[in-house]
C-alpha cells in the first residue's frame, strides 16, 4: 500500500470513527463558563463560535501546535504543502506572546487566496494572523482545544521550554496525544521522567519523540527495537550535535570558534541559546533519553560532561558572539591543543555488567580508522555495539540538526499519530 493509499484508508478509518462520535458526550466550553483573564473581546469572539462549532460536530483529530518558532514555523509550512493539509486540521497556535484559535483548520483557511494586497506565503499569512492575536496561558488554551470535541487531541511541542515540557504528564493524563521535539521532558529527573511514562501508559496516550535525538533519524526507534528483541546493548558512542560537529570540523580547518557559532546560529544549527550547546547539556540530555530508551535509569547529573565554555560566560544573562569571541576563541585553544586527530564532541555511554552505566561527554581526538572521521558539516553519528554488532558496531548517520530536516520528521511523527487515530 503506498503512502498516500494508507492516508486515504486512515482518512476513512477517522471519518468512519468521528461519526461514531458525533452523540459521544465529550465535555463542550459554554460562553461565560470559561474563565479568560487574558483573553480580550476578539478571543472571547473566536472561542464562542469554537464552541458552538464544537457542538455541531466531533472531527477525527484536533491540533495544536505550541511553539510557531524556527521548528514549528517550518513545521507549518510542510504541512501546508502536503496532501494531508484539506484533511489533517489545525486548530490553534500558540507562542509565548500570542494564541491563535479557530473552529475549521487555521491552515485552510491560510491557503485561501490572500486578501487583495497581502504578501507572502499562506503560512506567512498565519504567522500574521498569530501576531494580531492577544497572549493567552497555555492551560487556557489547552483547555480550549480540548473543549472541541474529537476522536483525538494532539499538541505539538515545538519550543526547547521546560515549562511546556512540565506539561507533558497531564496533557497525556487528558488523554491528549504528544508530538514533541522538546527534550526536557524525557531528560527530566527520575520522577517527573517516570510520571511521564505512567501517564502514557496509563491513558493510552501516545508520545512521539523522534525529534530528540539526531533531528528524527532512526535513533531510538532502532534502540528501542534491539532492546524488545532482547539484544544486549554494551556501548553507544556518538556524536550527538550538529552544531558541535560542524563546529569541531570548521575549527579543525583552522577557522575561529567565534566566527562558526556566529554562523552557525545564523542557519538555525544551535539551540535558540548556543550556550545549551556549547554547555554540553543538550548532548547530555540526548544521551540520557537514549540510555532510558533501552531501560537505564540514567540522571544528567551522572552525565560527566565537559562544557566547552568558559565558566565566566554561564553566569551571563546572554552570549553575545561578538563581544565574547576573544573569551571563546582563548577557551577553545586551550582545550583543543592537548588532543591530536580529528575533533569530535563525543558522548559514551558503556554499559556493565550490573546492569548500571557509565557515561561522559567530551572533546576527543580521533583515531584515523574511527567511522566518525567520515562526518562532514553538521552530521551525527551513532555506532551502537551489542553482543550481535560486536566486531563492528551499527552505525547510523545522517544530518542530526537542521530547521528543515527536523520540521519533516515533526511531521512524519504527526502523520504517524493521525494513521493510528
Ligand atoms: N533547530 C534545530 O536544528 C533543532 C534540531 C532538533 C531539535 N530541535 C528542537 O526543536 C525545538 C524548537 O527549536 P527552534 O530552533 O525552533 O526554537 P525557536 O526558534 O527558539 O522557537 C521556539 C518557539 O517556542 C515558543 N516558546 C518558547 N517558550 C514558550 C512557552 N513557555 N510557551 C509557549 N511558547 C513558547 C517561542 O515563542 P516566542 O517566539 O514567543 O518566544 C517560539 O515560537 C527545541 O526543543 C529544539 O531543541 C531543534
Amino acid at each position: 500500500m503506498s503512502c498516500c493509499d494508507r492516508m486515504a484508508a486512515g482518512r476513512l478509518a477517522s471519518a468512519a470513527s468521528a461519526s461514531q462520535l458525533g452523540a459521544s458526550s465529550s465535555s463542550v466550553l459554554r460562553p461565560g463558563h470559561a474563565s479568560l483573564p487574558e483573553a480580550d473581546n476578539s478571543l472571547r469572539e473566536a472561542l464562542t463560535s469554537l464552541s458552538a462549532s464544537s457542538e455541531r460536530k466531533a472531527v477525527a483529530m484536533v491540533v495544536g501546535l505550541i511553539g510557531p518558532g524556527r521548528v514549528g514555523s517550518e513545521l507549518l509550512r510542510i504541512w501546508q504543502q502536503h496532501a494531508a493539509c484539506q484533511t489533517l486540521p489545525l486548530h490553534g497556535v500558540l507562542n509565548t506572546r500570542h494564541a491563535l484559535l479557530s473552529a475549521e483548520s487555521l491552515l485552510a483557511d491560510s491557503s485561501n487566496p490572500p486578501p487583495p494586497g497581502t504578501a507572502g506565503s499562506a503560512t506567512d499569512r498565519l504567522l500574521t494572523r498569530l501576531a494580531h492575536s492577544e497572549r493567552q496561558s497555555i492551560t487556557a488554551f489547552v483547555q480550549q482545544l480540548r473543549s472541541l470535541r474529537a476522536q483525538r487531541h494532539v499538541l505539538i511541542d515545538a519550543t526547547a521550554s521546560a515549562e511546556v515540557a512540565a506539561q507533558h504528564s497531564s496533557w497525556l493524563r487528558a488523554g491528549i496525544r504528544v508530538v514533541t521535539a522538546n527534550k526536557w521532558a524525557l531528560a527530566a529527573g527520575h520522577d517527573d521522567y517516570a510520571e511521564l511514562q505512567q501517564a502514557g501508559a496509563d491513558h493510552d496516550s501516545q508520545y512521539l519523540a523522534a525529534t530528540t535525538v539526531m533531528a528524527g533519524l532512526p535513533v531510538l526507534s532502532t534502540l528501542r527495537r534491539l532492546q524488545c528483541s532482547g539484544e544486549r546493548i554494551q556501548r553507544i558512542s556518538a556524536v550527538l550535535s550538529g552544531s558541535l560537529s560542524a563546529l569541531t570540523a570548521a575549527c579543525d580547518q583552522g577557522e575561529a570558534c567565534s566566527a562558526v557559532l556566529l554562523q552557525l546560529q545564523q542557519q538555525g544549527l544551535t539551540e535558540p541559546d548556543p550556550r545549551l550547546d556549547l554547555s554540553g547539556l543538550d548532548v547530555a540530555r540526548k544521551l540520557v533519553i537514549m540510555a532510558r530508551t533501552i531501560g537505564l535509569q540514567l540522571e544528567l547529573e551522572q552525565v560527566d560532561v565537559q562544557c566547552l565554555l568558559p565558566a565566566e560566560l554561564l553566569a551571563e544573562p546572554a552570549l553575545d558572539l561578538t563581544m565574547h569571541a576573544a573569551q571563546l576563541n582563548r577557551h577553545w585553544q586551550r582545550l583543543s591543543e592537548k588532543l591530536s586527530g580529528k575533533l569530535v564532541y563525543r558522548a559514551d555511554l558503556e554499559v556493565l555488567a550490573d546492569g548500571s552505566c557509565a557515561a561522559q561527554c567530551r572533546l576527543v581526538g580521533l583515531s584515523a580508522d574511527d567511522p566518525m572521521t567520515m562526518l562532514r558539516g553538521s552530521d551525527n553519528q551513532v555506532q551502537i555495539t551489542t553482543a550481535s554488532y560486536a566486531q563492528q558496531p551499527l552505525i547510523i548517520q545522517g544530518a542530526g540538526a537542521g530547521i528543515a530536516v527536523t520540521a519533516r520528521q515533526l511531521f512524519a511523527d504527526l502523520l504517524q499519530c493521525w494513521q493510528s487515530a
